[in-house]
C-alpha cells in the first residue's frame, strides 16, 4: 500500500477531518495527515487536528495578508514545508486563488454536498431544496480553476424528503460525506488514476 502525504483545510466544524483521521488510525485509509491549516482561529477543526496528534497544525490568519495571493502563498509554503502530496479541502471556505491551483493541479480534492455541476457555491444544500430536486449528494472531485468544476471522483446519491429543511438534507448529505471521502481517499492512494478530458479513469 502507497501512504501519500496529506495536508487538510478546513474552516469549520471539522466532521469529515475527523472521519478522515479515524479511518487512517482504522488502518482503512492509507494517507499520512501531516499538516491541517484552518483560515478561522476558532475552527473546531484545530482542536480535533490537535487532539488526534496531527503533528502540525496552523492557523493561518487572513487578515495578517495584504491579499488572497499572499496567503495562498504562505499556505503553500507549508505545504512544500511538509511534503504533502495532497490537499483534501474539508469545509474549507475560501476560495483558491489560480496560482495556487496551478502550482498544485491535480493534487488538491474537494467534497461538495451537491451532485455537480449542480448547485455549485457556499449555499448548494439550500439551492438544490429550493429548486425542488428529488436526489441530492455529494461530490468528491479534483479542484480546477472553475468553482466546483474540476473533475469527479466519487458522487453518493441522497434522497430528498418533501419535509426537508436545510439542516435535515444536509444531515443526511453529511453521512454520505463521511463514507465517501475516507473511501475516494482510499482509492486514490490504493488504486491511483488517470484523467482524460474531465474524465477520471482509475487503473484498476
Ligand atoms: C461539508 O458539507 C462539505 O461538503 C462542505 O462543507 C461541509 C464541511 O463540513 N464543503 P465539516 O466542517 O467537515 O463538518
Amino acid at each position: 500500500m502507497n501512504s501519500k502525504a496529506v495536508a487538510v483545510m478546513a474552516s469549520g466544524r471539522g466532521t469529515n477531518l475527523k472521519v478522515i483521521l479515524e479511518s487512517v488510525t482504522k488502518g482503512e485509509c492509507p494517507v499520512d495527515v501531516r499538516l491541517v491549516i484552518s483560515d478561522k482561529g476558532d475552527a473546531e477543526a484545530l482542536t480535533i487536528a490537535r487532539e488526534a496528534g496531527v503533528p502540525y497544525v496552523a492557523h493561518v490568519d487572513p487578515k495578517k495578508f495584504s491579499g488572497r495571493e499572499q496567503f495562498d502563498a504562505e499556505c503553500a509554503e507549508l505545504l512544500d514545508r511538509h511534503s504533502c502530496q495532497w490537499i483534501v479541502l474539508a469545509g474549507y471556505m475560501r476560495i483558491l486563488s489560480s496560482s495556487f491551483v496551478r502550482r498544485f493541479r491535480g493534487r488538491i480534492i474537494n467534497i461538495h454536498p451537491s451532485l455537480l455541476p449542480s448547485f455549485v457555491g457556499a449555499k448548494a444544500v439550500e439551492d438544490a431544496l429550493e429548486y425542488g430536486v428529488k436526489v441530492s449528494g455529494c461530490t468528491v472531485h479534483l479542484v480546477d480553476e472553475v468553482l466546483d468544476g474540476g473533475p469527479i471522483l466519487a458522487q453518493s446519491v441522497v434522497t430528498v424528503f418533501d419535509d426537508d429543511t436545510r439542516d435535515s438534507l444536509h444531515t443526511r448529505i453529511q453521512i454520505e460525506e463521511y463514507k465517501l471521502y475516507p473511501a475516494t481517499l482510499a482509492r486514490m492512494a490504493n488504486e491511483g488514476f488517470d484523467i482524460e478530458g474531465r474524465q477520471v479513469i482509475w487503473k484498476k
